[in-house]
């Protein structure tokens, strides 16, 4: 963790979480933070679906989601930035209090349930950061979903392809949040194959045809695991993000705030999501590019990710413990251990 923000956290800790975020956006939006390019070191560049990306490390979905602060985001040195989640018409989320820190455990339970601007509101600030654009900028990918209220999910899939596909570099459905009722069951079989191949309709008649990847959660029978495995391979669906935060809870959480409902994010995530990430990869035999996400602190963990079968790594609760920088120190260190085991290339260590 950074001097300073070590120095800061007990104050911004003292402050509503939902507040503090704003407040970080805002900051982002207007530049208050310096401005910092991701490392550059040769062993960290990689290519992805035909992205290149300086270092795997990217700020996973749900930080930015208006689209408010894209290029404050990218300057915190990031190799990759998802935005979103965004669904089509705007809507409130769940009442408030619906964001709890547990800094006992190093995590985060959320219960948002998808507090979005709506996607006409978000379109025109995704339009301005793409058009305006300098050439060889960190990929930013587009995590779409489905109103609350909306009763064919596959037509609020189809929106967010058609609106987003002319400009994300990627972009990523979501099926796995736990805070919006009935979600979670699109990742069924039948369901998640409806639901997938309405989405690749629409970008075969888009303007663009961005990758795709499906983010899932973690908490899936073995059966399950293996339904999406086959249907992603089936479809030739571009990337797997596993995952998004969890339902279960351990015992060492605080009782009184284990019991608020929502999804667990942070520390003791990892175990789960690194071991439903290497079951990914061996059922889909390492042909599908996977996203590690879940428990991310230090370039140990994101190295534990990529050997178990990430091509990419994702954080967000780290951000919230360790400082605003902490992806440049998780990218800098996965580097000096990547050299250490003698692989010249992030590509060579995925699934070793
Ligand atoms: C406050 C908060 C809001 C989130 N919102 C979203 C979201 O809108 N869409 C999404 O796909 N994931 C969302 N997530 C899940 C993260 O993208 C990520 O999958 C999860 O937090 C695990 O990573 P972490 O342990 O590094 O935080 C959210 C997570 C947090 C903590």
């Amino acid at each position: 963790m950074s001097c300073l923000y070590k120095t800061l956290r007990p104050l911004l800790f003292q402050i509503d979480p939902e507040r503090a975020h704003e407040l970080a956006i805002m900051g982002l939006r207007w530049g208050t933070l310096p401005r910092l390019k991701p490392p550059e070191d040769p062993v960290l560049q990689t290519r992805v679906c035909g992205m290149n990306f300086p270092h795997p490390i990217g700020l996973a979905a749900g930080f930015d989601k208006q689209a408010r602060a894209i290029k404050g985001v990218l300057g915190l040195g990031f190799g990759f930035v998802e935005l979103g989640t965004i669904v089509p018409k705007p809507q409130t989320g769940n009442p408030k209090p619906r964001l709890f820190r547990i800094p006992e455990s190093d995590a985060i339970i959320n219960r948002f349930g998808f507090n979005s601007d709506g996607q006409e509101a978000v379109l025109p600030r995704v339009a301005a950061y793409f058009n305006g654009r300098p050439h060889c900028k960190a990929p930013v990918g587009i995590n779409i979903s489905k109103n609350k209220d909306s009763a064919e999910s596959a037509d609020d899939y189809i929106q967010g392809v058609t609106a987003f596909a002319p400009y994300a570099d990627y972009l990523a459905v979501n099926v796995s949040s736990p805070n919006t009722p009935g979600l979670r069951a699109l990742q069924n079989r039948g369901a998640l194959k409806e639901i997938l191949s309405a989405i690749l309709a629409a970008r075969a008649t888009a303007s663009r045809q961005p990758p795709i990847f499906l983010k899932i959660a973690p908490d899936q029978t073995d059966e399950n695991l293996q339904d999406i495995a086959d249907l992603c391979l089936a479809l030739r669906i571009d990337g797997i993000i596993v995952g998004n935060t969890t339902v279960s809870r351990l015992s060492t959480l605080p009782p009184a705030l284990a019991k608020e409902t929502g999804g667990l994010s942070g520390r003791p995530l990892f175990d789960l999501s690194t071991r439903v990430l290497a079951d990914m990869y061996r059922l889909t035999k390492g042909k599908i590019p996977l996203i590690g996400c879940g428990g991310v602190f230090t370039g140990a963990d994101a190295y534990a990710k990529i050997r178990a079968g990430a091509s990419l790594v994702q954080i967000y609760t780290a951000m919230i413990y360790e400082g605003p920088y902490v992806a440049i120190r998780i990218a800098q260190d996965l580097a000096a251990l990547l050299k250490r085991d003698g692989f010249a290339s992030v590509a060579e260590a995925i699934g070793k």
